[in-house]
């Protein structure tokens, strides 16, 4: 685990969080993926970077979409809580420190940020989430999710290594 979830407080174990704020996390998730990518079409004009960040907008927006259809139909609302409050903070230090750089700084910055982001939520996902998920619909949904994120974590990956 990457980030700095980290906390002695067992209130604040991911493992413990309900589905609803599970589910708050990974709209959270997708939401901050979201703005990275348009902060890249914004400043980059490297074709590769530009076509994942238009991938990640894509999926990442229709994931979003199917979550608040199935929260809809379970007459369920998600649920804010320490992670995702934790992401959010992360994020916008990311993207203060990614929106200062420009050019070939900015594309390899933006990509390791993707591969390192998608490597965390990924492992978040897998590990903590989908085990600990109660309801069958929405682990369904999260199984299918983490299939895609996991795709756009090798595309990363191949990103990071061509811009070296
Ligand atoms: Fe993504």
């Amino acid at each position: 685990m990457n980030l700095d979830f980290a906390t002695s407080a067992k209130a604040e174990n991911p493992a413990e969080l309900n589905d609803l704020e599970i589910a708050h996390v990974a709209y959270s998730a997708d939401n901050i993926d979201i703005k990275y990518a348009h902060l890249a079409l914004a400043l980059s004009d490297n074709p590769d970077v530009r076509a994942f960040a238009q991938t990640m907008i894509r999926d990442h927006e229709a994931v979003n979409k199917a979550a608040l259809e199935l929260l809809d139909k379970l007459g369920a609302q998600a649920q804010d809580n320490f992670l995702s409050q934790t992401l959010n903070k992360n994020s916008e230090k990311i993207i203060t420190d990614l929106a200062a750089l420009r050019g070939a700084e900015f594309d390899r910055a933006y990509a390791a940020n993707e591969l390192a982001y998608h490597k965390a939520v990924n492992e978040l996902v897998e590990h903590s989430f989908i085990p600990n998920i109660e309801n069958e619909e929405v682990r369904a949904l999260f199984k299918q999710g983490l299939e895609i994120f996991k795709v756009h974590e090798g595309h990363a990956e191949m990103m990071v290594k061509k811009l070296k």
